[in-house]
């Protein structure tokens, strides 16, 4: 992750990403290739925000194979079996990212401006099943995947 953009673009290096991983409340899990870590998804089930997409990193050399797909798939799996959204962050400058969500149904929640630096956005994206109202946790029948 460290060594890949979007984190190398915004300078958050090595030991903000091992601090991403290690925080509590969050949840990761990893696809493996071979005894190497061919990608990951990190996940935190806490507060309003809960089902909050930390990261989703699949390393270079497998892209494009839909690892990132489906380990979107199982994030949102293991979401909605307990809150009725997922959100996600994505840096403004990350078009390919922007589509790859865009096309798993994720849509524009809000904007947040210059949040890791001047001129760089965050757009903030969801995707939901349903108001928190009427959300039955555990008894989820809309989640296909
Ligand atoms: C975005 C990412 C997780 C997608 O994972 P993946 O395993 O390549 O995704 P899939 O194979 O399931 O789907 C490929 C899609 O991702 C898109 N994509 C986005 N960034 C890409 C990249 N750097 N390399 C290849 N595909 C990329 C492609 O456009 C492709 O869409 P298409 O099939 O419509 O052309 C992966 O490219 C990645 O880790 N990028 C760097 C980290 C990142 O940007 N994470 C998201 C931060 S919010």
């Amino acid at each position: 992750m460290a060594a890949s953009d979007p984190w190398l673009a915004l300078g958050l290096g090595l030991a903000h990403c091992l601090r991403t991983l290690a925080a509590p409340f969050r949840e990761t899990y990893m696809v493996k290739e071979g005894g190497a870590i061919a990608g990951l998804v990190t996940i935190t089930m806490y507060g309003t925000f809960r089902g909050y997409i930390q990261s989703l990193f699949v390393a270079p050399a497998f892209r494009g194979k839909g690892i990132g797909e489906a380990l979107m798939a199982y994030a949102e799996r293991s979401v909605f079996a307990r809150s009725p959204n997922v959100f996600l962050c994505v840096s403004s400058f990350n078009k390919g990212a922007i589509r790859f969500y865009r096309r798993l149904g994720y849509r524009k929640a809000g904007l947040i401006k210059d949040f890791f630096e001047k001129g760089s956005d965050e757009l903030l994206l969801r995707k939901t099943i349903g108001p928190l109202q009427s959300f039955n946790p555990g008894r989820n029948k809309h989640v296909k995947n």
